[in-house]
């Protein structure tokens, strides 16, 4: 018996296999086009391109493992989060998804905020009104395209929009659904109030599951689309965040993860929806259920190097990963880049700043700074912002015993130590580190029967395989490239808006 994820991610979609003892049979990726910016601060990408590429890579990893599609148990999913997918009465898609990092909605949310209160929506849905956030992607539409909100019969995040190119059923997981601003996170139940005051009716909405929860079959058109095999079970999944987090075993409180994908996620585990007050944290369900997740975000970590490497190239193309080819070129500069630091704002900020309108900067240049020092900048600026999120932690009494690190950030020698440098702990390895897909694959298991529940699957598959200590000079210079990174955002803000 074997368990199959599908992560949806923003730059590609993984289809996953593991097997009774969560040992990974084979793993297969397929790149989306990238997402369309026609405005600045705005993010599209097509949902048929999500479920070409989910086909496409369903077909190879199944081909590569030599699995057969009766011997699939289980499918889960994750994605990307907080998009907004809209279709038609006939489950056509009225328009392109308006993605997690688009930026375009602030009148939308400054209109929730008169229209319900701040401080009541935080009281019903555990966040702020944020740009990123699906509710607001749909007031928009409604607002400036009327003729395409009038067909809108059905929304949708963009896995749950695979899973119903699977399926034909509209399901969501807790987790996911706590980042639309219009589920009760604390209750685990749509918000009532929330979509009464924005005039929008429930049945727009998919049903809600718990993460490890069965809630649909394959359909004889989606098993023939990706080589599957009809009536194959599927779970509920979760946002990517989630899905990473039991990837990682993220599972009871003083466990947190680091993830450096496009986005950048410090994710802690709760056993109650723990609030910040300032609204800089999401208060999120845990893919576990009756469980909670913080975590705070930095819109542009992996995305700051991935636009250096389009912008400015690899330096010298010696045919290896241009990844790996960046990190080696970062190791040529010293900690601390000799004083040069990197804003990583490029769509906007969430945490701490939650101002779309932010913008990134490269302070400090001299001419005896180099590429590599810009590249290096660049992955410390990250860590920086990263950082950002544990100072609230702090502040909210969030513990933190151990952190294990995800993402392009993990798979880099250097960007390890720098992270465990500028976090000032030491940072944990699991032995399969592969992201969201993994997790999604373990709540199949779960939904399988492999394991009896998501902490059962984590304990019985997760193992640390490295720690990466901080190095006590780097530390130092790290504590004080801080300080000066905390001043920047400040700065940038009264050049940016008088
Ligand atoms: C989390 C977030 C991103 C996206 C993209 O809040 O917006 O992590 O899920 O992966």
């Amino acid at each position: 018996m074997f368990a199959l994820g599908i992560d949806v991610g923003t730059s590609g979609s993984r289809a996953l296999l593991i097997d009774e003892v969560g040992q990974i049979v084979g793993s297969a990726t397929e790149e989306h086009a990238p997402f369309a910016s026609p405005q600045v601060g705005w993010a599209e990408q097509h949902p048929e391109d999500w479920w070409r590429a989910t086909c496409v890579a369903v077909r190879a990893v199944m081909a590569a493992s030599g699995v057969t599609a009766a011997e699939v148990a289980c499918v889960g999913f994750s994605g990307q989060m907080h998009g907004a997918v809209m279709l038609d009465a006939k489950g056509s898609v009225v328009r392109p998804a308006l993605i997690w990092c688009d930026q375009r909605t602030q009148a939308q949310c400054d209109w929730l905020n008169q229209t319900i209160g701040a401080e009541r929506i935080i009281q019903l849905t555990c966040n702020p009104a944020l740009t990123n956030f699906t509710l607001t992607k749909l007031l928009w539409v409604r607002e400036h395209e009327p003729a395409n909100w009038s067909r809108v019969r059905s929304v949708m995040l963009p896995k749950d929009y695979v899973r119903f190119r699977l399926t034909g059923e509209r399901a969501i997981d807790m987790a996911d659904a706590s980042g639309t601003l219009m589920l009760e996170v604390a209750k685990r139940r749509w918000s009532a109030e929330m979509l009464a005051a924005c005039n929008l009716p429930e049945q727009l909405l998919p049903a809600l599951y718990e993460s490890p929860e069965v809630c649909g079959k394959l359909s004889v058109e989606g098993a023939a689309a990706c080589g599957l095999r009809t009536g194959t079970a599927v779970v509920a999944g979760a946002g990517d965040q989630a899905a990473g987090a039991v990837g990682m075993g993220i599972v009871r409180p003083g466990s947190v993860s680091a993830t450096i994908g496009t986005s950048g996620v410090v994710f802690a585990a709760t056993d109650r929806p723990a609030l910040d007050p300032h609204g800089r944290l999401h208060t999120f369900c845990h893919a576990i259920p009756g469980t909670w997740h913080v975590m705070g975000v930095t819109q542009a970590a992996g995305l700051s190097l991935r636009w250096f490497r389009d912008q400015f190239g690899v330096g010298i193309d010696d045919g290896r990963d241009p990844y790996a080819r960046l990190s080696d070129e970062a190791g040529m500069a010293p900690a601390g880049c000799d004083g040069m630091l990197w804003a990583p704002y490029l769509m906007g900020e969430r945490t701490p700043h939650l101002d779309p309108e932010a913008r990134g900067a490269l302070v400090g240049i001299t001419a005896s700074h180099t590429r590599a020092h810009v590249v290096r900048a660049i992955l410390e600026g990250v860590a920086f912002s990263l950082r950002d999120t544990f100072s609230i932690f702090a502040e909210m009494h969030v513990p933190v015993a151990s952190i294990r690190l995800g993402g392009g950030g993990a798979r880099s020698a250097i960007w390890r130590q720098i992270q465990a440098d500028v976090y000032a702990h030491d940072v944990e390895l699991v032995e399969a580190e592969e992201g969201a897909a993994y997790g999604a694959a373990l709540l199949a298991g779960v939904g399988a029967g492999i394991w009896r529940s998501v902490a059962e699957a984590c304990e019985a598959t997760v193992r640390v395989a490295t720690t990466v200590k901080p190095t006590p000079d780097a530390q130092a210079t790290m504590e004080a490239g801080y300080a000066h990174f905390r001043r920047i955002y400040p700065a940038l803000r009264s050049i940016a808006k008088g």
